[in-house]
């Protein structure tokens, strides 16, 4: 006779369904896989534990309330712990003999704890400030108004993603630096290859696809990175301007400079969670306005609406699938015993489709009131660049509707297969100039 499951036995999530939240392929489908995973867990195993061949047990947090207490808690459910975006064992162990042991891989916000992460937080988090974000407004216009030319210039038909999403958030952040344009190219190979990691699809050819294959991408991106930003540290060093570059360069802790990993991470950091979640999420928004004409229609003639359009589509799209914490002591969330070191996955895509905050949650309705979403995290390690990424979205929104008339799919949106950041293949459309 078999013995009935232990609680804790009863908290282990169904295999497919674990697959179906973990691995990077599922999300390549994610209206069939993802969302409907998402979904039963929800309803069923709110906090439920995922075996997954090659990764580390992990306790998926599925509910908007269950993410906002481990977010809310920075210090109980740490980032430090483990690697903080999740990845294989074999992965995790090839960064872990490159670090000496352990996952601090870049020296940054996301991989750091209190009071460290405080400190690197509070000194740069003024420039990043809605107020001063703002004074940034004409730079980001001119990019705007140039890449809306470049989309009309597709006389009608063009792939949204690639022609056009893909490369102005990183045109906003080289201007924000004050790297000259002519890198933009540079910077979207680094870029894709950092974020691009575990989609087969986007492996560097000269490496193999060994179960370490996306770690030894991450180092090789990395080093490319920081040869190509030391440059630009010693310049704003010795003449500071007025941008970003400047301010995280001369950026200060009692009294000292941060120091040159600190710097290069945050240059990293900022390029890198710039650029495929806004693209992403102006993706998401061709996407749904092809799909809901009387909301285009709607925000077209009224521009007052745009805000509410983006902050919908950040909702609707959550480009960041997840980060990861660890207990730092045993302790209880939804019903489950955490136990000290055990990984949680912090789903935000699921967060965000939570039926008990959002009505007909897999709807996109620019309409929702209130929208209080966890697209941008929550918390201490609440996206630093939001503000950032509102604005250029609003601006871009305001410069393209005047123009287009009508949007329309032109053939099935493809995401990359990733379980962090993610963005568009393909997205084709048909549009009508106005
Ligand atoms: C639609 C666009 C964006 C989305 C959806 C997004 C989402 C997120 C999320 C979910 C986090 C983790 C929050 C948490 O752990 O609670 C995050 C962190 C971060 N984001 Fe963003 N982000 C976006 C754009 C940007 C931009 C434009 C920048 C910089 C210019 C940026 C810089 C950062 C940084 C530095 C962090 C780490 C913060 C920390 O750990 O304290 N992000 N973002």
């Amino acid at each position: 006779m078999t013995s009935a499951p232990t609680a804790q036995e009863a908290l282990r999530v169904p295999d497919d369904i674990g697959r179906a939240v973990v691995l990077p392929e599922s999300y390549g489908d994610e209206n069939n896989i993802t969302y409907p995973a998402f979904k039963w867990l929800r309803e069923n195993m709110p906090v439920g534990q995922a075996v997954v061949d090659e990764y580390d047990p992990l306790w998926l947090i599925t509910k908007f309330d269950d993410i906002m207490t481990v977010e809310k808690n920075p210090v109980l459910f740490n980032a430090t712990m483990n690697n903080p975006i999740l990845n294989t064992q074999a992965g995790d162990q090839f960064l872990r003999s490159l670090t000496g042991g352990s996952m601090r891989y870049l020296d940054a916000l996301p991989f750091m704890d209190p009071p460290e992460h405080t400190q690197i937080k509070s000194a740069t988090s003024n420039w990043f400030a809605p107020k001063n974000v703002a004074k940034y407004s004409e730079l980001i216009r001119d990019i705007a108004k140039e890449d809306v030319e470049k989309l009309l210039s597709y006389d009608g038909e063009c792939d949204w993603a690639t022609d056009f999403a893909l490369h102005y958030p990183l045109r906003v952040v080289l201007g924000l630096f004050g790297i000259p344009q002519d890198d933009l190219p540079l910077m979207l190979k680094l870029t894709q290859e950092f974020f691009g990691a575990n989609d087969p699809d986007e492996k560097r050819d000269d490496i193999d696809l060994s179960p370490e294959a996306a770690a030894r991408q991450f180092q090789a991106a990395f080093a490319d990175f920081f040869a190509y930003f030391n440059q630009f540290t010693e310049d704003r060093r010795k003449n500071p301007r007025d941008d970003l570059m400047s301010v995280l360069a001369n950026a200060k802790v009692d009294g000292e400079f941060l120091s040159e990993g600190v710097v290069n991470g945050s240059y990293l950091q900022v390029a890198t969670a710039g650029h495929d979640t806004t693209s992403s999420t102006i993706s998401g928004a061709a996407i749904a306005m092809a799909r809901h004409p009387d909301q285009w229609e709607r925000v077209r003639a009224d521009h007052s609406l745009i805000p509410k359009m983006v902050d919908e589509a950040v909702r609707w799209t959550s480009p960041v699938k997840h980060f990861m914490r660890s207990a730092s002591e045993d302790t209880e969330l939804g019903g489950a015993l955490i136990r000290k070191g055990e990984r949680l996955m912090l789903n935000y895509p699921s967060g965000n489709r939570d039926e008990q905050y959002f009505t007909d949650a897999n709807e996109f309705d620019m309409d929702r009131s209130p929208n209080k979403h966890l697209g941008f995290g929550f918390g201490a390690h609440m996206c630093i660049g939001q503000h950032i990424a509102k604005l250029e979205m609003n601006i871009l929104f305001e410069e393209l509707l005047p123009k287009i008339k009508k949007i329309e799919l032109a053939g099935e949106p493809k995401p990359v297969k990733t379980n962090f950041v993610s963005s568009f293949k393909t997205v084709p459309v048909k549009f009508t100039k106005a």
